[in-house]
């Protein structure tokens, strides 16, 4: 948690950006998982804790800008509470030291929201991603639940002031950057041949662990590469295989990493290092042009032809690479972003739809490949997000586009086939835009496929 004035400030940025209504902010509550009382890990709304620090659950807070008044509802924690789950500061003293004085029983916000709207008053909500947040704007403001889109005003407010990191959240993304690094090494180190990969995923686990850190989001650790979020750790590691990770760490304060690195089970096969230096090409090709104005769409642009122009040296790919970007050919092998926003988040905001956050309003392509990169406007300083190119071999997409023929002009199918067993590569790293470039968040991690052997 930061100072008091940190959240004063926010809140009173946020109240000039939105400029009138009552701001409805609807913190998280417990998930039980096969009962209430065994839940899984409790995770506040991120916008709650950026402008209430509070991660306690069953909160709510009101914004009313037309009156001036700012306002946490919940409960202090009963004696059955405490006596099973530990005394804590009171709802009181957390409110204070984020600069709320005005507390009230979690009952009373359906009347304030009841007489606010009686008023004429506009109450802005956020897009509710929790069901139990849609039963309530169901009951409280009587919406839909289909029918539940956010208030554009109040997202286009929060993410004028989330977009940019301040000096204070820098130092803590570097913070998890860096436990995220160490998860990274010590992965990079333990895999080979006759692990499972649960036991990878383990040392990835410990390492957040033993850093007072949680996971940003369910690690990646993987044999089968190709397959993009694959969550499936069983299986045994054998001599040959690529092992992607992508994992990362989440700060007590809620701050998050998120890094992939792609490593042979013991060397690189020849075709191996040949596909890796492609990818690693993509990587440092997109490193290289950050800076402050340049739209990240075309990041991934010349992400893309540099996968391309690499495909076509192996034979994989033919005709001109900026065409077949433009039409979308390099998506059977590039299906995803080249990276996503980062904070509070792991992909900061995306609640609120990516339109908002990383492109302006503006609506995405629908294209495949290209409809999955999350951040496409001008990178300014401040923003933190991830670079994160890859090259997958995925065998139900190949069969699909061959039978459809698709881009046959631009891809030659039967060398494909040569390479449809390989696999996937994904590396990826965290970045700060700066007054005159970009820097990377947090220790480096091995890159190029000489690093990668070096630390085995
Ligand atoms: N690291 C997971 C993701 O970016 O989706
Ligand atoms: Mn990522």
């Amino acid at each position: 948690m930061f100072a008091k004035e940190t959240y004063v400030q926010r809140r009173a940025q946020l109240k000039k950006n939105v400029g009138s209504g009552v701001l409805l902010f609807l913190g998280n509550e417990e998930q039980g998982l096969n009962y209430e009382d065994n839940a899984f890990l409790y995770r506040q709304d991120s916008t709650f804790l950026y402008y209430f620090g509070i991660s306690t659950p069953s909160l709510a807070a009101i914004i009313d800008i037309d009156n001036d008044r700012e306002i946490i509802f919940g409960d202090e924690l009963s004696i059955d509470y405490i006596v099973w789950m530990g005394v804590q500061p009171t709802l009181r003293d957390k409110s204070e030291s984020v600069g709320i004085t005005d507390v009230r029983p979690a009952a009373k916000l359906a009347d304030y929201l009841h007489e606010a709207i009686q008023k004429g008053q506009t109450i802005h909500y956020l897009p509710p991603y929790r069901a139990e947040h849609r039963i309530k704007l169901n009951e409280w403001l009587g919406l839909p639940i289909a029918r539940q889109e956010g208030s554009v005003p109040f997202i286009r407010g929060v993410v004028a002031q989330r977009n940019y990191k301040t000096a204070e959240e820098i130092e803590e993304i570097e913070r998890a950057c860096n436990v995220t690094a160490d998860m990274h090494i010590a992965a990079i180190k333990a895999v080979r041949p006759g692990l499972y990969e649960y036991e990878v995923s383990a040392e990835i686990e410990r390492v957040a662990h033993a850093n007072g850190c949680t996971l940003s989001f369910p690690t990646i650790a993987t044999i089968n590469g190709q397959t993009l979020h694959n969550h499936v750790h069983h299986n045994l590691v054998k001599e040959g295989d690529l092992f992607l990770i992508d994992a990362g760490a989440e700060l007590p304060s809620g701050y998050c990493g998120d890094m992939s690195s792609t490593v042979p089970a013991t060397k690189f096969t020849t075709r191996q290092r040949e596909v890796y230096e492609i990818q690693n090409a993509m990587h440092l090709e997109s490193v290289k042009a950050l800076r402050p104005g340049i739209p990240y769409m075309e990041v991934y642009d010349l992400s893309a032809r540099v996968l391309v122009e690499g495909m076509k040296s192996l034979g994989l790919m033919k005709g001109n690479a900026e065409d077949a970007v433009r039409e979308g050919a390099h998506a059977l092998f590039y299906p995803h972003g080249l990276g996503h926003m980062m904070g509070l988040d792991v992909h900061d905001m995306e609640n609120f739809g990516e339109v908002w956050v990383g492109y302006n309003g503006q609506p995405k392509s629908t294209q495949f490949g290209r409809k999955s990169q999350r951040l496409a406007i001008p990178l300014e300083p401040g923003f933190v997000f991830t670079v994160e190119p890859g090259i997958y071999f995925i065998p139900e997409l190949i069969d699909l586009w061959k039978g459809e023929k698709k881009f046959a002009d631009f891809i030659n199918y039967d060398k494909v086939e040569e390479y449809r067993h390989f696999g996937g590569i994904r590396n990826e790293e965290d970045y700060l835009v700066t007054a005159d470039g970009a820097r990377r968040l947090g220790k480096k991690i091995p890159l190029t496929p000489e690093e990668v052997e070096a630390i085995r």
